[in-house]
Formats: C-alpha cells, structure tokens, sequence
C-alpha cells in the first residue's frame, strides 16, 4: 500500500518510507475546550496505521487534547506499532525505551502502545514493559478516552477486542503530518485472506468495508480544503463491497431499487467524480481481487491514477501456494498481461519476500525472471521473518538460513536497481502532469511531485505552488528520481 513499511531492506528512498516513526506534527484542533493537555503520537508501519493515528487524535482532540510534536512536553505519548516483521518490532521496542525516559522528568504522563503489537502481545506487553500505561488495539479507539481517564486513577488500561464492524466512518480525521495537498482515507479494515506468512488478519481482524457515501464525503471535503490527491486505503482493496439502500451509481443505470451492492471499481468512479482536480490513488490490490472493471475505470478517469501496486511476494507457483496466496505464477503474469493491455501507460510496483520456508535455488531464480517479465517501477523487498501464530509458523519449517536470505534479497534489491535505472533512461524528453506536492529537499528553488505513474520529478519552482499541476519536461534521470523543466 503506499506503504511506510519499517523494512530496512526497502529501497526506494524517495518514498513514504521517510515518514517511518515520525512524530506527527501539530494540527488545530477544531474548536473544542481545551483540558489543557498535550498529546504526542509517533507512528510505524503502513500507511492504514498512519492513517489510524489520524483517526486516534481525532478522538483525543475531541476530548480536549492538544497535539504535540515535542514528547517532552506531552501528557499522553502514544505509539501506533506494526508487528509484520520481527525486526519492525525490535525497532519500536527500542523506542519505547527511549520515550520511558519521558516518565522520569514528568512522573504522570501516560505511555500507551496503539496498533498491531498491542493487539498481538495484549498483556502481555503491560508485563514486559513496566512503564506502560495503556495497550489499545485497532478497533479500540473509540474507547482511548476511557481508558486514559482510567490510567490517569492508576489503573493500567487495555482494549484489544476486535469488530466485526467498526470502520471509524463517522470520525473525522485530523489530518497530522499533511502537506495539506495529498492525504489517505480508510476504505476498508481488517483482512480476511490468510496468507501463511502474514501477521495482519491477527492484528487487524476480519475485513470489512467502509460506508461509501462517507468515503465521498470526505473526498469531497478534502478537496474543498484546498487537497488535491486522496489514496483509498485497504489491505485488499479490490475485495471494498459495501451495500447501499439508498445509492445510486455514478454508471447511471437506472436507480437503485431496494439495495445497491458498490464494488471497489464503483467506489473509484465515485470518488473519481468528486472533482476531475483530484487525483486518485488506491492501495494495496491483490493479484487474486483486480477485476478488468477495476482496470476499465482507471482507464476512463485522467484522474485515477495510472499506477498499481500488485505485490507478487515470490515468482515460484510451488512458493506462492505454501504462501497460500491463491495465485500461481501464470495467474499473475496474466493480471499484469491484462495490465499492460487496458492501461499501457501503468506502472507497477510490488512487495517481494526472499527465503520464505523451503524456497529454493531455482525458486528464488523464479523470483528474478518475475521482475524481469513485469519490470516494477518500484519494489518493497523483504526477507522472510517468521511470525508467531501464523499459519507458516505452525505449519512449515523457517529452514532457509538468515545468510541465504540476505544473500537473494540483495539479488531482489539489485536487480530492481537495474531495472529503475534502465527505465529511467528512457525518461528524458517526455512530458508529464505533475501534481505539485511541496518544495524539494535539494533546494528552495526547486518544488517535488509525483506524475500519474508516482513517479518522483524535481523542477524549477516558477510561479508554480503545491496544489497546482505543471507540464514537466523530464531532461534526466536517476533510479529514484526525475529531474525536468515546467513547459
Ligand atoms: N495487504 C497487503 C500487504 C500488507 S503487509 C498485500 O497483501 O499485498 C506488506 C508486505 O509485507 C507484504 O506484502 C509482504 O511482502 C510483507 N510481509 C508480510 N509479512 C511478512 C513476513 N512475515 N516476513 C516478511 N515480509 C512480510
Ligand atoms: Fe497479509 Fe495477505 Fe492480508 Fe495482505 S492479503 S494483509 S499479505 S493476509
Ligand atoms: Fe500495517 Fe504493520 Fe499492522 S503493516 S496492518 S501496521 S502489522
């Protein structure tokens, strides 16, 4: 998903992933008394978990609180945890460790861990880390206030009961951390496939979809507050089904009758036609979900953007079906075949997984002629990291040794390398729409975009903004970047 995995071993570097365990920064709370406290949230983890902490101070504003980017000063100090690798893990371990320090200057302020280690360690966290006042799980938040109130008395709090139902769709996001141009809106939470390797349908329960209207209705006010490029959220988006009694779709075949069933592709046009100023973004679809509807509405809208991110996880069909990924190898290569038919101009990307249970020589081999046949734009790339519970935990031997791993990742990660950068060769002289999303990092003088195929374009800053689209002229190229002129 336009994803902030904590993987180190990810190598795009112009992309979200910057935004790894970043405080969040101060946003206006909107207009409720204040209680005079201050509320820190750091981050880690995909972008459904930045986008929760969005939902989180939503729910902490409403009670009074003020948020902070400086911990030192905060009340409450929340963390938002992922658990999908071991390593993710020990590196939010180490940080709450270091936000404990907190505790000794300001006795009374409340540390809490949000998010998917909550969920997975429940007490057991509250055992192991002394200093922790709160656990909450993904579909507790609505209950934070509570249980604050509960830990301020001297009580340890915690929450990790899943829902069946709940999707925050009444909660208005604050949006933290936002460039104010581009910005994430949950569709869907929970998953329901079981990956044997994947710790999410544990952390994030049962999938269920959003109510549509009120996804419209904050695309609509995104964009009337001046947004211009949302990205639908999902760990499977392609499976967004949610019935309406009252809708009617935007396909204007005839009016609803008794109940209307809107699908991912029908939710894409209807937010597509909030404005044909608003870009749209959507992640993560599974190779398995991705229907030829999905690919014919981002094909009718300039607007939807003409990027998928369609992670593969391995090339090799025996892999694949130990990952119980219900694909094989000419499955996907056929959904990427029918890519390339209905959108030409698409890119891909995909998350790939090295030394998974049993994977051979030849299979890792598979991997590598995958990325040749489909040529990502980008790849997260991971070693495979066993994960307690799991399906592969239970059930198969974590027998590839750490060196071998790290030894066809770096495989994975230098051929992608290749691939960028020979790709990018062919980039100069054309012209691209760029949203411009904020000044670059190199120089004042020069503003940073994305183009439809989200791909990174720095140029001269003009008399253009962030918020506007510009005509860039791409005049060269590294594997990362595209450096081009404002025609
Ligand atoms: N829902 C998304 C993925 C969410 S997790 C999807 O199905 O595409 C993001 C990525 O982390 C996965 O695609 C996978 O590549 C990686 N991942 C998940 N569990 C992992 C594990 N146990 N070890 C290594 N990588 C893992
Ligand atoms: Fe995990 Fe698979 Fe669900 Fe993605 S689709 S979140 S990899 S179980
Ligand atoms: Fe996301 Fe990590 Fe949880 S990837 S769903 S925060 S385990």
């Amino acid at each position: 998903m336009a994803e902030i995995y904590p993987g180190l071993e990810t190598i795009d570097k112009t992309h979200d992933e910057s935004r790894q365990g970043e405080a969040l920064s101060i946003a206006e709370p909107e207009t409720k008394k204040s209680n005079g406290k201050f509320l820190y949230v750091e981050s880690y983890g995909c972008a459904m978990n930045f986008s929760d902490s969005e939902i989180i101070a939503s729910i902490m504003v409403t009670e009074g609180f003020s948020v902070t980017k400086n911990h030192n000063e905060a009340d409450v100090l929340l963390i938002n945890t992922c658990s999908i690798r071991e390593k993710a893990e020990d590196k939010i371990r180490l940080r709450i460790s270091e936000l404990k320090s907190v505790k000794k200057k300001k006795p009374d302020a409340l540390i809490g861990i949000m998010g998917c280690m909550a969920e997975r360690l429940k007490t057991q966290l509250l055992d192991e880390e002394k200093m922790v006042d709160l656990v909450v799980g993904p579909d507790a938040y609505r209950e934070l206030p509570a249980l604050v109130k509960s830990a301020e008395d001297g009580t340890k709090a915690i929450n990790v009961l899943l829902s069946r139902e709940e999707t925050y769709a009444d909660i208005n996001p604050v949006r933290l951390n936002s460039n104010g141009i581009v910005a994430f809106i949950s569709i869907m939470r929970g998953c329901d496939n079981m990956c044997s390797f994947c710790v999410v349908p544990f952390t994030r329960g049962r999938e269920r979809s959003r109510d549509a209207e009120s996804i419209v209705r904050e695309a609509e006010d995104l964009f009337n507050n001046g947004y211009r490029e949302v990205t639908l959220l999902g760990q499977n988006v392609d499976s967004y089904k949610w019935k309406s009694p009252t809708l009617t779709l935007p396909q204007g075949e005839g009016e609803a009758t008794s109940e209307e069933v809107v699908t991912f592709a029908n939710l894409l046009e209807m937010v597509a036609n909030v404005n044909p100023l608003l870009r749209v973004r959507f992640s993560t679809s599974h190779p398995k979900d991705i229907t030829d509807d999905v690919l014919y509405t981002i094909k009718k809208h300039h607007n939807i953007c003409k990027y998928i991110h369609l992670p593969v996880q391995s090339g090799s069909s025996r892999v694949l079906e130990l990952m119980n990924r219900t694909y094989n190898r000419e499955w996907y290569k056929s959904k990427v075949d029918s890519i390339r038919k209905i959108l030409p101009d698409c890119t891909i990307s995909a998350d790939i997984i090295s030394g998974f249970c049993t994977e051979t020589e030849e299979e890792h081999q598979e991997t590598l002629s995958m990325m040749e046949y489909v040529r990502y734009s980008m790849a997260y790339m991971f070693t495979y990291s066993e994960r307690p519970g799991t399906l592969a935990a239970r059930t198969l031997k974590d027998d590839v040794p750490e060196l071998i791993k790290s030894r066809r990742l770096q495989e994975i990660v230098d051929l992608q390398h290749v691939h960028q950068a020979e790709d990018n060769k062919s980039e100069p002289g054309k012209v691209y729409e760029v949203l411009v999303e904020g000044t670059s990092k190199r120089s004042k003088e020069q503003l940073f975009g994305r183009n439809s195929q989200n791909k990174v374009l720095i140029f001269p800053k003009g008399n253009l903004k962030p918020g506007d689209y510009a005509n860039v002229k791409v005049i060269s190229a590294t594997s990362a970047t595209l450096i081009g002129e404002v025609i």
